[in-house]
């Protein structure tokens, strides 16, 4: 290579080093901001977890199925012939299938759009969600909607469930036999929904979905199919918010997840 094509190939690699820097940069001070500090001087990053902590959390709009009067019918117990998601809210919110009917608040149905493109699933409620009966209200669920920002994408563009609908005590991962339990529910959404898209949140949510068992760099590194429709894994937030060392792959698969959708 002539020095000439080589200075050329220096400032076409750092032209695109820097765009990508920056935008990086930006995702992660728009997404991260409340845990992370971005000392650009330095070139530092701070973290101030306890900061975050002691944040107020804010419950994100989520905006609630319209007022269709839902019959209570009696003896629901199997889900085949339910086709609304109104009807199929009301059954989760009676089911005792397992034992985390005993423990639970609430039932965490999901919410979102019912016409969204895009169906994003967790793992089971925590805490918070079980209070109030929304997925993704705490600081996971924080932290998912700024992710879902930085890729043009309000909480009402998608609809989000879980694979669980109550919540584990001191949120524990979810037993084999809870998650066989809760499957039928989380099929029918997606018979109900039709997503064009499905996004996994963690390995959960992955296995569940693709029933197969594989390391999660194995599941982020191809698109799979659940019944012909696309589906990405991508790391949990709560992984992200306890592993920084995950976020730039986090917005790798984010830029991926929102090409796909855009074809
Ligand atoms: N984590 C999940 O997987 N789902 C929620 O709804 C909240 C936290």
């Amino acid at each position: 290579m002539g020095s000439d094509s080589m200075e050329k190939y220096k400032g076409f690699l750092l032209e695109y080093l820097r765009t990508h820097l920056s935008r990086y940069f930006k995702y992660y001070q728009n997404v991260y901001s409340d845990t992370i500090r971005l000392d650009s001087d330095n070139f530092k990053l701070n973290y101030s977890i306890a900061s975050a902590n002691s944040k107020k959390i804010e419950t994100p709009s989520i905006p609630e199925f319209s007022d269709v009067e839902v019959k209570k019918e009696k003896n629901i117990n199997h889900v085949a012939d339910v086709d609304s998601l109104q009807v199929l809210k009301k059954v989760v919110e009676e089911c005792q299938l397992c034992e985390l009917h005993k423990s639970r608040l609430n039932t965490v149905f999901g919410a979102g759009s019912d016409r969204s493109k895009l169906l994003i699933i967790g793992e089971a409620p925590g805490a918070e969600e079980d209070k109030i009966g929304l997925p993704f209200v705490g600081r996971s669920g924080k932290l998912l909607t700024k992710m879902l920002e930085a890729i043009d994408l309000s909480r009402e563009d998608v609809f989000i469930c879980n694979v669980l609908k109550c919540r584990p005590p001191n949120n524990r991962d979810p037993k084999s036999e809870e998650i066989k339990q809760c499957s039928m529910y989380l099929d029918k959404q997606l018979e109900i929904l039709k997503p064009r898209y499905i996004l996994a949140l963690g390995r959960i949510a992955a296995k569940r979905i693709l029933e197969k068992d594989i390391p999660m760099k194995d599941f982020r590194k191809e698109v799979h199919f659940y019944h012909n429709i696309p589906v990405m894994v991508t790391y949990h937030p709560s992984a992200l918010l306890r592993n920084p060392k995950w976020k730039y792959e986090a917005w790798e698969d984010l830029k991926k997840l929102r090409s796909n959708l855009n074809k």
